[in-house]
């Protein structure tokens, strides 16, 4: 079989990240063998979240958790409690069924993008760029970053998401079948580091030359995405309930849905309409004599935006509630989703 020699865009970006490539610590050094579970655990920890805030995350993983023989075997709490902070926990419990169903096979990970997207947690981007930083196939991998760059360098002005076909049959014109994973990564650190949203730093870019968008002067408005409908806010009070012995009263959510299996502090449900302190009484876990705190905790979600108040109450050691009464000087040891550190936060600050 012939293959069409790599074309110049190829040669010259993969000349580029033979200079300028970050080093990350999933990355294998040139001439090193990378090693297909760090590659499938960092584009887990990388869907939604950026490089920066992963690599603390993935160092503890790596380190904690070297194989996925061994992840296989943490329980799936200790995945949880490790991944606090990353956001989007139905990743963490997908990460854990995986490296199961993985171990279990006794064949370490599928090498190709259909038996890679029938795993729990991989989609179809996940499967390429797993295919091919792992495996070395010419899958073309298109993430956000590459989304930019190649509306960019083709001029494609439709909008996205619409415009992610054309975009993904552009850039696998590109892909080189030699260096496929090198290829995607060059593209995502090119979108990182160069072609950023704002202020593309052309002068640097080894595609200046050839990009459409740039000679026709409208690289910086690309890619056009459709408008979306703003997120709508949703309210809730939660409830403050601590004891003389310095314990607070925190719960676990349900399984299912959203920071699905994680500690909260109980609250009313969120929803549209802001709540009064007396319509929430009525949802708290114990009767008691609320003191609403001044102020609002403030989090965004993918879907919603939440803005929570929180009403403190004092309980004694006869009334019972469910959850577990935590000593509020080791919060930091019930691994809490961002949101509920900010409740604490604001509790913290705003009650004593
Ligand atoms: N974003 C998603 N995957 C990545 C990778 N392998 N390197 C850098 N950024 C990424």
């Amino acid at each position: 079989m012939s293959e069409a020699p790599p074309s110049e865009l190829t040669k010259a970006l993969l000349g580029w990240y033979d200079r300028h490539r970050r080093v990350l610590p999933w990355r294998a050094l040139p001439g090193e063998r990378v090693d297909p579970y760090r590659v499938w655990l960092s584009e887990i920890m990388l869907q939604q979240t950026t490089v920066a805030a992963v690599v603390p995350y993935f160092e503890a993983f790596v380190e904690r958790w070297p194989t996925i023989d061994a992840l296989a075997a943490a329980e799936l709490d200790q995945v949880l409690r490790a991944w606090a902070g990353l956001g989007y926990y139905g990743r963490a419990r997908n990460l854990h069924r995986c490296a199961r169903l993985v171990s279990l096979s006794g064949g370490g990970f599928p090498d190709d993008e259909t038996a890679l997207r029938a795993l729990p947690g991989i989609g179809p981007y996940t499967a390429a760029a797993i295919a091919a930083i792992a495996f070395g196939r010419p899958a073309p991998v298109v993430d956000g970053n590459v989304e930019r760059v190649s509306s960019r360098l083709f001029a494609v002005t439709d909008p996205l998401p619409a415009a992610r076909t054309a975009l993904t049959s552009l850039v696998s014109a590109l892909v080189p079948p030699d260096r496929p994973g090198d290829f995607a990564q060059a593209a995502m650190d090119l979108g990182a580091t160069v072609c950023t949203p704002r202020n593309p730093a052309c002068v640097l870019c080894p595609w200046s030359a050839s990009c459409a968008g740039r000679l026709q002067g409208i690289a910086a408005t690309l890619p056009r995405k459709r408008e979306k409908p703003p997120r709508p806010t949703r309210h809730g009070i939660v409830f403050w309930i601590t004891r003389r012995d310095g314990t607070v009263l925190l719960r676990r959510r349900p399984e299912k849905g959203l920071l699905g299996g994680m500690m909260e502090f109980p609250s009313t449900p969120w929803r549209e309409g802001a709540w009064t302190l007396v319509e929430a009484a009525a949802e708290a876990p114990l009767f008691l004599d609320w003191r609403l705190l001044p102020g609002e905790v403030r989090h965004g979600f993918t879907h919603f935006q939440l803005n929570l108040s929180v009403a403190v109450g004092g309980a004694t050691p006869r009334q019972h509630a469910r959850g577990v009464w935590a000593r509020l000087d080791r919060l930091e040891a019930h691994a809490l989703p961002t949101l509920m550190r900010k409740v604490a936060r604001h509790a913290l600050k705003k009650a004593y």
